[in-house]
């Protein structure tokens, strides 16, 4: 570590300030920190959005960068910082890039970087496309768990939209004490309901999994139904394929007319954040020209605050907080460093001295 300046306070005694070293954590490190892990990332991101409930992080609205040149294409950034026990600031910059998966690449690629509480220095780049689904995949997880316990619990679940998002949501749903006697799944792309089929025949999973072509069909014969595509605009709009109330994962947050969700109980990670930027859930504030048609956040429903109707279908909508890549980021910094295989950047940070 290099040194660089101290500071005293008048009342205090003088602490050293050290720039921390600054670090690289591959794709392959992420993944090797996180495997099998899936219980505990659950643990690990609800305990983020009750520091987040309680106010101790702060979660600006996400920027969304888009180009007139490439319009199915965006970039997001996410400034964050969370308090508690993991105390670090940082930026997910997160690309989607939907045209990749024909060339056979993923859509999206994402850096995660952390900076240090003290002196505002990054300390590590991490590649975060795995930390990203991985935390996307524990919120839902325990959505579907916490959101279930005043219904009939699922043992159909559905896969509207088969990439690699719900490729990571049923590795959590299963690792968590999910089994399902049903696995539906419905894809635009019939190679990639096929691609997705072949995942879960692989993965040893028990349930007799069928490939809808149409999206009635998937939905109506799902009583958990996680949507995952890509869609931009909402393409579901028949309220009928939702009469036997089911819960409904809306990860991609786009799919779903407003009129359903006005219909149905609404749970959100942050009201303000899901309110935005063209989601299902802002299409349904301005319909109804107010929010009450959510009840509340997963952390209410957590701490007990909100109860959910169980006469209606069910929407989780996870707008994605740049909290929960920090959580799960600085978690696999920690794991990485105790294993001694951080990739230090000797001298990254250069001018260190004011006047040279
Ligand atoms: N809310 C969050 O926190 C969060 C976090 C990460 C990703 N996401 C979202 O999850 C979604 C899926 O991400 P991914 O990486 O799996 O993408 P992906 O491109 O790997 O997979 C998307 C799949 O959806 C299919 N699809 C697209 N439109 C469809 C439609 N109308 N009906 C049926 N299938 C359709 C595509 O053919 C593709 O197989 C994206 O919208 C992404 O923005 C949300």
């Amino acid at each position: 570590m290099t040194s660089v300046r101290s500071i005293a306070t008048e009342s205090a005694i003088p602490e050293p300030i050290i720039v921390p070293p600054f670090a690289v954590i591959s794709g392959a490190q992420v993944q090797r920190a996180l495997q099998g892990r899936e219980k505990q990332i659950v643990e690990l991101v609800e305990a983020a959005y009750r520091l987040h409930g309680a106010g101790d992080s702060v979660n600006p609205p996400s920027y969304f960068l888009r180009f007139p040149d490439r319009p199915s294409a965006r970039i997001i950034a996410l400034p964050a910082s969370i308090g508690g026990q993991v105390r670090v600031d940082g930026l997910k910059w997160i690309s989607s890039f939907p045209e990749n998966v024909t060339a056979g690449i993923p859509r999206a690629s994402a850096v995660l970087i952390l900076n240090d509480h003290d002196t505002g220095y990054p300390f590590a780049c991490l590649e975060s496309s795995i930390i990203s689904a991985t935390r996307t995949a524990a919120s839902a997880a325990s959505a579907a768990d916490r959101l279930s316990r005043g219904r009939r619990r699922p043992t159909r679940v559905g896969f509207f939209g088969a990439g690699l998002i719900a490729r990571y949501i049923h590795t959590f749903l299963d690792a968590t004490g999910w089994s399902f006697d049903e696995i539906g799944v419905h894809d635009l792309s019939a190679d990639n309901a096929a691609g997705f089929r072949g995942y879960l025949e692989r993965s040893g999973t028990a349930g007799r999994i069928t490939v809808h072509d149409g999206a009635e069909q998937l939905i109506r014969s799902s009583d958990l139904v996680v949507f995952a595509t890509v869609a931009g605009q909402p393409h579901v709009r028949d309220l009928s394929w939702f009469e036997h109330d089911p819960l409904v994962l809306h990860v991609s947050l786009r799919d779903l007319a407003p009129e359903i969700l006005l219909a149905s109980a609404n749970i959100v990670d942050d009201i303000e954040h899901c309110l935005k930027a063209g989601t299902s859930a802002h299409l349904a504030e301005q319909l109804a020209g107010n929010r009450d048609f959510v009840h509340g956040t997963l952390d209410d429903v957590m701490a007990g605050r909100v109860t959910v109707p169980a006469d209606r279908p069910l929407v989780f909508s996870p707008f994605g907080l740049g909290v929960l890549d920090l959580a799960v980021g600085k978690y696999v910094y920690d794991e990485v460093a105790r294993s001694g295989e951080l990739h230090v950047v000797d001298g990254f940070f250069h001018e260190l001295s004011r006047y040279g």
